[in-house]
């Protein structure tokens, strides 16, 4: 067996132009990222760069324009039954209670209904939220409908986690508490996690190891870092660290002229 739970190889992407179909934009370009079983890796990059066609690829959602994925050293074909995601924008389906949320993916599995009740209360209550199963997504915060979108995904107990800027939208405090559960979760289990942000801190603070992407177009890998903090981490505590701001300014170095780049780019598109 392979030691690589997710192995995207020479992924490019190429897009027809919403505007003028005529037009080809190659988003991704020859990328190639390796995720061992248990690792968790971050991949960086300014926003627009490709960083969601990428986790994509890697979901089986979008077929690449070239390039290989294997799961466990098996090539992928249609959606990748061994990951669960989590993507930025809310996920959850607003007419059903917060333990139908959770306990939808084993009803489609085939769990029968009292069983999949009892592991979705379970995750409920490892998340924080034991008594709030009756609750409908509208009825919760933010920070609340993000730990069921969580307990959404790891009820499946997937093998890969696939995780697209899940806490960009929450307030500092509840992302920093949201970030240490999942690390705590993620130690009880160790999968293989391949987490997309725009944010340096959070990737640094999480991962084993951080990837930087270069601003798009043909976005590719630009630098590898491994992140060599003591775990266990707690995020907010271990942005202090003389090693933690060490890397940061090494790796910001490398992101710094792309983010300006990416911020170029997005204002000539919108022009
Ligand atoms: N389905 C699509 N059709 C055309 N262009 C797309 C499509 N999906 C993404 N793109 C373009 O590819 C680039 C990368 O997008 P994306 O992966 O969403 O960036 P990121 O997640 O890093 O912000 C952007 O320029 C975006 O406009
Ligand atoms: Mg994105």
């Amino acid at each position: 067996m392979s030691d690589y739970a997710l192995e995207l190889l020479s992924i490019s992407c190429t897009f027809h132009s919403k505007d003028d179909p005529g037009q080809r934009y190659t988003a991704v370009a020859d990328t190639t990222l390796r995720i061992r079983a248990g690792e968790f890796v971050s991949v960086v990059g300014p926003t627009g760069c490709g960083k969601s066609t990428l986790l994509n690829v890697g979901a089986g959602l979008l077929e690449p324009s070239s390039g290989t994925v294997n799961i466990f050293g098996k090539t992928l074909s249609g959606v990748n039954a061994r990951a669960g995601y989590m993507f930025q924008t809310e996920a959850l389906m607003p007419w059903r209670s917060a333990i139908d949320n959770v306990m939808v993916g084993l009803q489609y599995r085939g769990v029968p209904d009292a069983e999949a009740r009892k592991q979705a209360e379970a995750w409920l209550s490892r998340v924080g939220l034991s008594g709030f199963g009756d609750r409908y997504p509208h009825q919760l915060s933010g920070g609340m409908r993000k730990r069921v979108a969580l307990a959404q995904t790891l009820v499946l107990d997937p093998d890969i986690i696939l995780m697209d800027e899940p806490f960009s939208a929450l307030d500092i405090q509840t992302r920093q508490l949201m970030e240490n559960e999942v690390l705590e979760l993620w130690s009880a289990k160790k999968k293989a996690v391949l987490f997309i942000t725009h944010d340096l801190d959070e990737a640094i603070a999480m991962s084993d190891r951080v990837v930087v992407l270069s601003a798009g177009p043909a976005t590719h890998p630009i630098g590898e870092f491994a992140i060599d903090l003591a775990r266990p981490r707690d995020v907010a505590e271990v942005r202090t660290q003389p090693r933690f701001v060490e890397l940061h300014t090494q790796i910001w170095e490398v992101l710094r002229d792309e983010v300006l780049k990416g911020y170029a780019q997005q204002l000539k598109k919108a022009a």
